[in-house]
């Protein structure tokens, strides 16, 4: 039996993570569910973020459902890259898949866009990027102060990931991808991102190709979501287009995502794109979808594709059920979901 670590984090993260386990618990009885205790809490205990201890055992699970990281008590990038990013890189979970598609029922805020018409998947690189955490600063705090993100893209990283988006492309129906990159400005990641996107297409004459700058891909994604299929793009391109995405079909709280290591050598890790919401933390009215959406596709990686199935049924009847713009209570919904799913 599956064997899942869980790392419900900070803020709405252990509201909604707890929907998503009810709701696997219903699709996959048995399924072993292991709850680590990492984030702000932790932190504020004992200074930890994520002792190599933890890392290690969660090395040996079959796969992590995460909540989301991060609290306003905690200085920004102490949570988020201590720990989220280090479960990322240290798993090498390089293919940061983010789905978006608008569920019959959803209102999305496009009048030009009707329910059923968007089905689109960003392919985000998940381990390089702005967010490999190379550069410095010199000169902190006085008005010479200097600093430097560099971005790092090795062929390496590049090329499986671009591979990664073809061979998904290759299974769908529309079989496109779009490169998604600013090769007009950024000349060296850019041309190697370009180049290594038209050798891998050469190998997939049966897949259509665009390449769109980021600048056009955001407005296009706002006015036009329908024309994209599979978008591949680097981990900061990929981070803001997701939300975008995310907002025209329905909003943050049903956009589900998998940090995944394709290779099977560690475990791949799912989880909402959204964060740990402070604004409306505890107040139990998180839309859990998008955390129950990220168990149906930890379903679908750990080789379950029929409770995937039952999972991602029971949201497309729950959403097609509501009243757009009603209010919901956190649970309700994960009760819900966990009795349709198994109807
Ligand atoms: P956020 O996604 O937490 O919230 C943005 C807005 O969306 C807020 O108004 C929030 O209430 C709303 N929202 C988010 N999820 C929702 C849900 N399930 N249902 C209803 N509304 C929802 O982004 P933020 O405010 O920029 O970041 C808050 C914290 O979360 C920061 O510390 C940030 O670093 C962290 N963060 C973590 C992750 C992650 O763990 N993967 C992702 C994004 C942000
Ligand atoms: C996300 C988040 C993370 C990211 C942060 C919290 C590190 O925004 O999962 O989209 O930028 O990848
Ligand atoms: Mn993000």
């Amino acid at each position: 039996m599956a064997r899942i670590a869980v790392v419900a984090g900070d803020g709405i993260g252990p509201e909604v993570v707890a929907q998503a386990l009810k709701v696997l618990d219903a699709v996959l009885p048995g399924v072993e569910a292991t709850e680590y205790d990492l984030g702000a809490a932790r932190y504020h205990r004992t200074g930890e973020v994520l002792p190599d201890s933890v890392l290690t055992e969660l090395a040996g699970h079959d796969a992590i459902l995460l909540g989301a990281v991060g609290d306003p008590t905690v200085p920004p990038g102490v949570l988020e890259r201590g720990l989220l990013l280090k479960l990322r890189f240290a798993f090498d979970q390089y293919v940061n898949l983010r789905p978006s598609r608008l569920w019959p029922g959803v209102a999305g805020p496009l009048a030009t866009v009707k329910p059923g018409e968007v089905d689109l998947v960003v392919v985000r690189e998940g381990t390089e990027g702005l967010y490999a955490g190379a550069g410095g600063s010199l000169h902190r705090d006085t008005p010479a102060e200097v600093a430097t993100e560099e971005s790092l893209n090795t062929r390496h990283g590049v090329e499986r990931v671009v591979r990664d988006a073809f061979a998904r492309a290759g299974r769908r129906e529309r079989r496109k991808v779009t490169l998604v990159h600013k090769t007009n400005v950024l000349t060296h990641a850019g041309s190697l991102w370009a180049r290594t996107f038209a050798a891998v297409a050469a190998e997939h004459p049966d897949v259509d190709t665009e390449y769109q700058h980021v600048d056009a891909a955001a407005m296009f994604l706002v006015t036009q979501p329908q024309r994209y299929d599979v978008v591949v793009t680097d981990n900061l391109f990929g981070d803001i287009l997701t939300d975008i995405a995310a907002a025209v079909t329905g909003g943050i709280g049903l956009a589900a995502s998998g940090c995944i290591n394709p290779t099977g050598a560690y475990p791949s890790m799912f989880e909402p794109v959204h964060g740990s919401a402070p604004d409306i933390a505890g107040k139990g009215v998180a839309d859990p979808v998008a955390a129950v959406l990220s168990a149906a596709l930890l379903l679908d990686q750990l080789g379950h594709p029929d409770a995937a199935a039952r999972v991602t049924g029971a949201v497309a009847a729950e959403l097609a059920a509501r009243t757009p713009g009603a209010p919901l209570r956190t649970d309700e919904v994960g009760d819900r979901l966990a009795a349709q799913a198994v109807a």
